[in-house]
């Protein structure tokens, strides 16, 4: 299980020609991923998402708050025993062409992290060959078309599953999947997405699936959560229907109705799409989201909302002014 608590980060300021400010990308999250649970992040870009992943994954430091694993402080642990805990939580991110040597068959690109983990285990070259074939296997690839091929030699699809496996190879208790579908052809991309759902449900993998596809984080995150970040806060958060069907937050209600009609049948309801107003400058004192939100108030503009519960189903959101407004969030095509 992975607590994490007001988690803040800031990018320090860039010097140069172009003098940047610095950027506080993370500001004050908390949520909880369960052992076997899914979490999924849903946010425009540039709320800070890649960054808590990076977090998670121990790529990236923080300034303050706690990330506990199973109840452990890693920062407090010396760096080899850091190290241990972080390889169960892996990484997939959005391009698989990148993740992969291109000179490297796929055989060659599983054998090192097996290599690592048959002298950990003290298996032998036998164990790691079937192990590649078993990992294989696992994403739905065929270990004897693929072992011998060169990464430009698959599809974005089998790129991807390629980096899953490689990743599978560690036996993780968590996948961050960040936009791990985003980069790969709209028709293969089910077949990804239903893949780490096999992962969570058969083989009790935890996922963190990150995105700005509602309908993808729908998907993976059936019976889990959702959290909806805006500008590096959660500004709601619940159980994936629940939040997905009746959001309370107006950023989610605009996020959610601006989910393209896939099938075209329904006749939009007076909510099926809430504009986002322009962008300005989050101001402090206020609620972040108030400059482009069409039910702003007074209060909105002068007072900071703190996180507090809606109805007991969990379901939190950071609004002066929640109304369940209900939005039509399409579920992905299945049989595309
Ligand atoms: N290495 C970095 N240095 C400076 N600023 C960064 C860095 N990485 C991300 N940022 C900034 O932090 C904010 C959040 O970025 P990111 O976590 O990548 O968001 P997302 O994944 O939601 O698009 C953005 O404003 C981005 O410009
Ligand atoms: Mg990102």
């Amino acid at each position: 299980m992975i607590e994490v608590k007001h988690l803040v980060k800031t990018y320090p300021a860039r010097g140069g020609i172009l003098k940047q400010k610095p950027v506080q990308a993370v500001k004050g999250v908390s949520f909880v991923l369960p052992d076997a649970g899914a979490v999924a992040f849903i946010g425009e870009s540039g709320c800070g998402k890649t960054t808590i992943g990076r977090i998670l994954t121990g790529l990236e430091s923080y300034d303050s708050g706690e990330v506990l694993y199973d109840g452990v402080n890693l920062t407090r642990l010396p760096s080899a025993e850091r190290r241990e805990k972080l390889r169960k939580v892996q990484l997939i991110q959005q391009d698989p062409y990148a993740a992969l040597n291109p000179s490297r068959t796929i055989a060659k690109t599983l054998m090192a992290p097996l290599a690592l983990e048959a002298k950990r285990q003290q298996k032998s070259k036998a164990w790691m060959a079937s192990r590649a074939r078993e990992v294989l296997a696992l994403v739905g690839l065929n270990p004897e078309v693929v072992l011998p091929k060169y990464p430009h030699m698959l599809s974005g699809g089998q790129r991807q599953r390629v980096v899953i496996a490689r990743a599978l190879t560690v036996e993780p208790d968590v996948l961050v999947a960040d936009e791990a579908v985003s980069m790969i052809d709209v028709s293969l991309r089910l077949g990804i997405l239903s893949l780490l759902l096999e992962l969570r449900n058969k083989h009790g993998i935890a996922i963190l699936f990150i995105t700005h596809d509602v309908a993808a984080a729908r998907y993976v995150g059936q019976d889990g959560r959702v959290c909806v970040i805006y500008q590096g806060e959660v500004v709601e958060e619940g159980v994936t229907d629940d939040l997905i069907q009746s959001p309370v937050h107006p950023y989610s209600q605009a996020l959610l109705s601006a989910v393209p009609v896939l099938r075209g049948l329904e006749a939009p309801g007076p909510d099926r799409y809430i504009p986002l107003g322009e962008f300005q400058q989050d101001e402090g004192t206020a609620c972040r989201f108030a400059p482009r939100c069409r039910y702003a108030e007074e209060r909105c503009r002068t007072e900071k909302p703190r996180t507090v519960p809606y109805g007991n189903g969990g379901h939190r959101h950071r609004c002066h002014f929640p109304v369940a407004r209900r939005v039509v969030a399409e579920p992905l095509e299945v049989n595309s």
